[in-house]
């Protein structure tokens, strides 16, 4: 049969990149493709001991249908914990539990924007929030960054360009895939843009909580005085992604469509899930639990940039990045970026993710690759990047 699918989605193409993410099944390949938490990271014998409790104490209300605004006394943690750090407003806002927050930006872009509709993203941006938003057939529209984060003079262009511009996407915090943090100067700048040009900020916070160098940073939506901030968290890195749990703070009106849009997709969040989060916060010492990631992230991170410190050419740069799980590093300019992530992952069996990936468009050009120091072990952040660095030598010269 001849499948005719739907022009949404025709357009949603599996990636080139898939040619080199292919070899990471391959057990002899080291891997700085993932994206995923550290395997130590877990707190396997908590959850094991929660969820026993929660099988032998509830057993009804984690198998039975919940509320899709998420299950009540988890929602009351988190919007206590996020008042506390200044990103909720009881009398305008509410917070909604979502499946990850790969479901906030989904259900934010079905909520707000219109096919044609202009969505502003950081170029690059994580793939899985370009890839909902363009199901949504929006014109995305790439603005790069600096070392301070999205670039206001080229987002004030944009704004300019596209007057139907509806939201405005942003990592601020170890952005995916860059590491790059944007500034409290840059925040301020680019939430007054939003204010000025009339549009919404969706900021996407998901490793937040795992800085483990410099001084924290106060969230947009914490400077947020007249309700256009969408907030979205996760606890896939400060707990477990495959619980898939994840919330949305936003103005009263946006949640309630949210709610709506949410009943469509899946109905509800896993009860399982929600129930597991709130009494690990509950039950377990939550701050440590966040120290703990960090001593384990920030090893890592110093291990794999003293390791490129010693091996790269020196006409490769990289990001420091001062917390989140990726490094972004990018060859000297005109260099056959793609060429040197084949040549790595099929010579040298270490794989990392080509910067096209990340880029709103596959063909828009770059010259840098996103490495992933918190799934591989020492020893392959050690040989890995020594194997990388020789490839960079030969390619690029010392
Ligand atoms: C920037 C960013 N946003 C959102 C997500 C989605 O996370 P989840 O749906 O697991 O909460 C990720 C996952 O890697 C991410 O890097």
């Amino acid at each position: 049969m001849n499948y005719i699918f739907s022009e949404k989605v025709s357009h949603l193409q599996a990636s080139a990149i898939r040619e080199i993410l292919k070899f990471t099944s391959d057990p002899s390949v080291i891997s700085f493709a993932a994206g995923n938490p550290a395997p130590e990271a877990f707190p396997v014998e908590e959850v094991q001991r929660i969820s026993q409790k929660l099988f032998q104490e509830e057993p009804i209300a984690v198998l039975q249908y919940g509320i899709t605004e998420g299950y009540t006394p988890l929602r009351d943690t988190m919007k206590a914990r996020m008042l506390a750090q200044g990103n909720f407003k009881p009398e305008t806002e509410e917070l909604i539990i979502t499946s990850g927050a790969q479901q906030v930006m989904e259900l934010a872009c079905k909520s707000l924007c219109d096919p044609g509709d202009t969505l502003i993203a950081e170029a690059p941006s994580f793939i899985g929030s370009l890839n909902a938003f363009k199901s949504y057939n929006v014109n995305l529209v790439g603005v790069p960054l600096d070392d301070e984060g999205m670039d206001p003079v080229k987002l004030e262009e944009a704004l300019k360009a596209n007057p139907n511009t509806k939201l405005i996407y942003l990592i601020p915090n170890f952005q995916n895939p860059t590491g790059k943090t944007t500034t409290l100067k840059r925040r301020k700048e680019l939430y007054a843009l939003a204010q000025k040009y009339n549009t919404m900020i969706l900021e996407d916070n998901p490793y937040g909580d795992l800085r483990f160098a410099g001084e924290d940073v106060p969230t947009i939506k914490s400077m947020d005085t007249d309700n256009r901030v969408i907030y979205a968290g996760s606890f896939s890195k400060v707990l477990a992604p495959g619980i898939r749990v994840g919330y949305a703070i936003a103005p009263k009106p946006v949640i309630s469509k949210m709610v709506v849009c949410k009943q469509v997709s899946d109905v509800q969040s896993n009860n399982f899930g929600q129930m597991l989060a709130y009494r690990f916060m509950q039950e377990v010492d939550f701050d440590a639990h966040l120290q703990k990631l960090r001593a384990i992230y920030k090893q890592k991170a110093e291990r794999m940039m003293n390791g490129m410190d010693k091996h790269f050419s020196r006409k490769i740069t990289f990001t420091r990045p001062e917390g989140g799980l990726f490094i972004w590093c990018t060859l000297p300019q005109g260099s056959d970026m793609m060429g040197f992530c084949s040549r790595a992952v099929q010579e040298n069996k270490v794989a990392v993710v080509p910067g096209s990936a990340f880029m709103i468009s596959e063909q828009d050009e770059t010259f840098s690759f996103r490495l992933n120091y918190s799934t591989p072990t020492d020893e392959a952040i050690d040989n890995g990047i020594e194997m990388l660095g020789a490839l960079t030598k030969e390619m690029f010269g010392e």
